[in-house]
């Protein structure tokens, strides 16, 4: 197993390339199992998540080669199998965005269900209600969603009681190759999702009211798509927590190849905390605060602010002037990294799933533990700045969606270094 040793102190400064998204580019491969050609995905980050999808698509006979580490071709006209296997869901939540590909073309799939997982219970029970009101039958069978359309889903009228990113995502592809109109209401407004239905569009499915929360999909009627080349949108998440590390430092970096319009929440907040903010083109410029300031934080769905953007908030706050308060409000166990960052001297106080963050006190070096995604790289965000060598352990969480991150944070000067347990 590997770690990373940091060492605390260094002000950072230079460019930073950003990935292909990863949480785009996971239902962009999902997708691929609606197409009878062959398609190529570019700017693919090359993270393990990215790896797990691809497995789990060739275990159901697709063939997915990657031209380069970030181009991935995929024909899925080989698919002859219809299960999601226990051991790579289990390794990856997403893989249940297979589930409204395959029952859609299919007619029936087998697909393992995700368990909890550290962030929260992570319930899917809204993809399953939806794709029962398109008239499939969904049964539990030793941990398997078993789920049956013989004549394929039919269109129906979806109200999400909540928002659900990838439950959206599932029930937009589904829809996208049933027969009849299927109107979405209350639907996820990410980035992510509205990639996946332009590309659904520039695949001939007549889709209306992308971007917003009320879609009307068209569907195929089973008819296979001629699905175009797809470039992944950028990863805001990853550009907003290299713009963390710029903040936390009070260094002037750059971050390129993003799209801040889907960052305006993020960087609104930068912005309140005292940072200079200059957007040019597909660049982000951050310069250092004079002081910088406490925040307040809701997390909330797109266009609010991001809860994968939360824990590096936290660590941002950790340096501010006052106390920030930061409330999550999708995920209900989403402070795993509060704890990790207390044994750095951070004092947070929680009180249910509102955090009072104590900006100012001195951080020092630590043996910390990475529980999740966005929580690991919090951690990296506050070793920047503590004093003394730091060493996250099981980061394995990291590589699932930051690509190259050593390799990024040393280009920007930090003192980072993997190692082997
Ligand atoms: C997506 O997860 C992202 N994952 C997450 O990214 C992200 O944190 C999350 O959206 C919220 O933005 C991918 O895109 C692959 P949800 P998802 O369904 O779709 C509740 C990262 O670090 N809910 O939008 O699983 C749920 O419990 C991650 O990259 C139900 O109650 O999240 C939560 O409270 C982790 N029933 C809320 O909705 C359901 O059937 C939003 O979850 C589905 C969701």
């Amino acid at each position: 197993m590997h770690y990373l040793q940091i060492q605390g102190g260094a002000k950072l400064s230079g460019e930073v390339a950003i990935s292909g998204a990863k949480n785009a580019a996971l239902p962009l491969i999902a997708l691929t199992l609606l197409a009878k050609n062959e398609l190529k995905l570019t700017n693919v980050p090359n993270v393990a998540d990215i790896k797990t999808l691809a497995q789990l698509l060739v275990n159901l006979g697709a063939s997915c080669e990657f031209e380069d580490p970030n181009t991935l071709k995929v024909n899925t006209s080989s698919v002859n199998s219809t299960m999601a296997n226990y051991d790579i869901v289990r390794k990856m939540r997403a893989s249940i965005l297979t589930l409204g590909p395959l029952l859609s073309r299919f007619g029936h799939c087998e697909v393992s269900l995700p368990g909890g997982c550290a962030i929260g219970q992570r319930p899917i029970d809204l993809h399953l209600s939806a794709l029962e009101k398109m008239g499939a039958n969904i049964e539990i069978k030793q941990g398997y969603i078993v789920a049956s359309a013989p004549n394929g889903l039919n269109g129906a009228r979806i109200v999400f009681d909540k928002i659900t990113v990838t439950g959206s995502e599932n029930i937009i592809m589904a829809a996208a190759l049933a027969h009849g109109t299927t109107r979405l209401l209350n639907v996820a407004k990410e980035p992510e999702v509205v990639q996946v239905c332009e590309i659904l569009k520039a695949s001939g499915i007549n889709i209306e009211g992308i971007g917003t929360s009320e879609l009307v999909i068209e569907g195929s009627g089973q008819r296979l798509l001629t699905i175009p080349d797809i470039k992944v949108i950028p990863d805001r998440i990853e550009a907003g927590t290299y713009l963390c590390a710029g903040a936390i430092t009070n260094s002037k970096i750059t971050v390129t190849k993003v799209n801040a319009k889907h960052m305006l929440a993020v960087i609104a907040k930068l912005e309140e905390m005292g940072f200079g903010i200059e957007i040019d083109d597909d660049k982000i410029t951050i310069s250092p605060a004079k002081e910088i300031k406490p925040c307040e934080i809701i997390t909330t769905e797109y266009p609010g602010f991001p809860t994968d953007m939360q824990a590096q908030f936290m660590a941002l706050a950790l340096v501010a002037n006052g106390v920030s308060v930061i409330d999550e409000r999708l995920f209900e166990n989403r402070f795993m990294h509060v704890s990790e960052l207390a044994r750095m001297g951070a004092d947070i106080r929680l009180n249910g799933h509102i955090a009072s963050v104590y900006g100012g006190s001195e951080l020092n070096s630590a043996d910390v533990m990475a529980t999740d995604l966005r929580a690991s790289s919090a951690l990296i965000l506050a070793a920047l700045v503590a004093k003394g060598e730091t060493r996250v352990h099981r980061i394995y969480h990291l590589d699932r969606g930051y690509e190259n991150l050593e390799l990024k944070f040393k280009q920007l000067g930090a003192n980072i270094t993997r190692l082997e347990e």
